[in-house]
């Protein structure tokens, strides 16, 4: 098996699937042009968080990690009338980028996108009421992921989805003695997910066009206000 394969595997799924999306597209291409790294979640993945979104009934969604807004793109589309999304960036320059991509797909209405570091913003977040969230996406700095998945359990309900990708990486998660400081946060952030009473969580290992890696589900499964531990 190789990446070539996967990727055609990747492409012909994504081609039977995955509706052809001009503005999706455009956010891609804008998103080249500007220089930004391709490391937006691939369209079968995209699509995956719209259809959770959707099983979910999300109202209300936090995202960690806006890049082009690609990912974003793909959530607001799941929301219904009258819902929102608030997406966190720390580049100014994916930010820029992503507010046009975002204006594009016609969601600027539904996406508040805010620039600054996800911890830094979240105390503003949890200020505006908007909270809690049916759904989040965690897609940010891999080695604040314990903190993201402990900020957001804080923000979410009874029945909240949590999702946070990037959990595998090539496999590099089983090693203890990593040097990688995403890989030890990951390790980190999965003993929290063994340890929290109020949450069940599973994750998952996927192939395609990005490689190998994968991502984490998370189900809260009691009010986050009755802190159990
Ligand atoms: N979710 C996007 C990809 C996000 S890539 C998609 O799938 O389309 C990760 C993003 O997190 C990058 O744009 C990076 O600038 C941003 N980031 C890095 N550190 C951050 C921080 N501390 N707070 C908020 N965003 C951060
Ligand atoms: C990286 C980040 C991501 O969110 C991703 O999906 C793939 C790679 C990275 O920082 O290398
Ligand atoms: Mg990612």
């Amino acid at each position: 098996m190789s990446k070539e394969q996967w990727t055609a595997v990747d492409r012909y799924l994504t081609d039977l699937l995955v509706a052809p999306d001009a503005a999706l597209d455009a956010a891609l291409a804008a998103s080249a042009a500007a220089g930004l790294p391709a490391i937006n979640v691939t369209p079968n993945l995209g699509k995956l968080l719209f259809l959770l979104a959707r099983m979910q009934g999300a109202r209300n969604i936090l995202e960690f990690g806006t890049l082009g807004g690609y990912s974003t793109i793909w959530l607001a589309r799941a929301l219904p009338a009258g819902g929102r999304l608030i997406t966190l960036e720390s580049d100014p320059k994916h930010a820029e980028v992503a507010r046009a991509n975002i204006a594009r797909a016609g969601l600027s209405n539904v996406v508040d996108l805010r620039v600054g570091r996800a911890l830094d913003l979240l105390p503003g977040v949890a200020a505006d009421m908007r909270a809690p969230f049916d759904f989040v996406f965690i897609d940010a700095d891999k080695p604040n992921n314990p903190e993201y998945f402990a900020r957001s359990l804080e923000l979410s309900r009874l029945g909240s989805l949590i999702i946070v990708d990037n959990v595998i990486r090539n496999g590099a998660v089983i090693e203890e003695d990593s040097s990688d400081p995403g890989v030890q946060a990951v390790r980190r952030m999965n003993e929290m997910l063994r340890a929290e009473r109020r949450v069940t969580a599973t994750a998952l290992q996927t192939v395609g066009s990005k490689g190998y890696d994968g991502f984490a589900m998370v189900l809260v499964t009691s009010d986050p206000k009755q802190r159990s531990q």
